[in-house]
């Protein structure tokens, strides 16, 4: 009687090998080719340490920077960037996307400008302050330089971050920190 048992119990612990290892098989083969599949459909992270986010364009999508270096709209790229805030992006000279970015928002009283690539300056159209390439006032009523954030381009996502460090225009601490 106990043989019988002892035969049932290892004829139970090979059935249950046989299908761990089947399942298990069947699992990893179902997830080799399910995985092309569900990262094509799982949208890219959107924020990242320190307060980073996607640069995203006016329908909210994600902008690879191969978007805007293959066909640059000018010196400047307008996106969407931190809380929402149009954000210009620029373009080098080595067709890269500079490290900073300026915020549009004019530090007078919060209007929009376009980039004025003649002059090259953002040109504000409310009561006519303008800045230079670097966002420092050239004419005010406004009298502080435009924000800045970090942009940094990671496998073509373009990634935006809060700048808190001093500001290279004025080596003082950034109004807006
Ligand atoms: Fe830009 Fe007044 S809001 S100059």
């Amino acid at each position: 009687m106990d043989n019988n048992l002892s035969f049932d119990q290892t004829s139970l612990s090979r059935r249950q090998l046989l299908n761990f290892l089947t399942g298990s098989t069947v699992a990893v083969v179902a997830g080799s080719a399910l995985y092309p599949a569900a990262k094509f459909f799982t949208p890219p992270k959107e924020t990242g340490e320190g307060g980073a986010i996607l640069a995203k364009d006016k329908l909210g999508n994600p902008i690879p920077a191969s978007q805007i270096l293959e066909n640059p709209p000018e010196t400047r790229a307008l996106v969407a960037g931190l809380a929402g805030e149009p954000t210009y992006l620029i373009v080098t000279d080595a067709n890269t996307l500079d490290g900073r970015g300026i915020v549009d928002n004019c530090t007078h009283l919060g209007c929009t400008f376009p980039w004025n690539e003649t002059a090259e300056q953002f040109q504000c159209p409310c009561h006519g302050s303008r800045y230079d390439a670097e966002g420092s006032v050239v004419r005010g009523p406004a009298n502080r330089p435009l924000k800045l954030v970090h942009v940094a381009v990671i496998d073509d996502a373009i990634w935006l971050s809060p700048w808190t460090e001093t500001d290279p225009r004025t080596g003082e601490r950034p109004w807006w920190v």
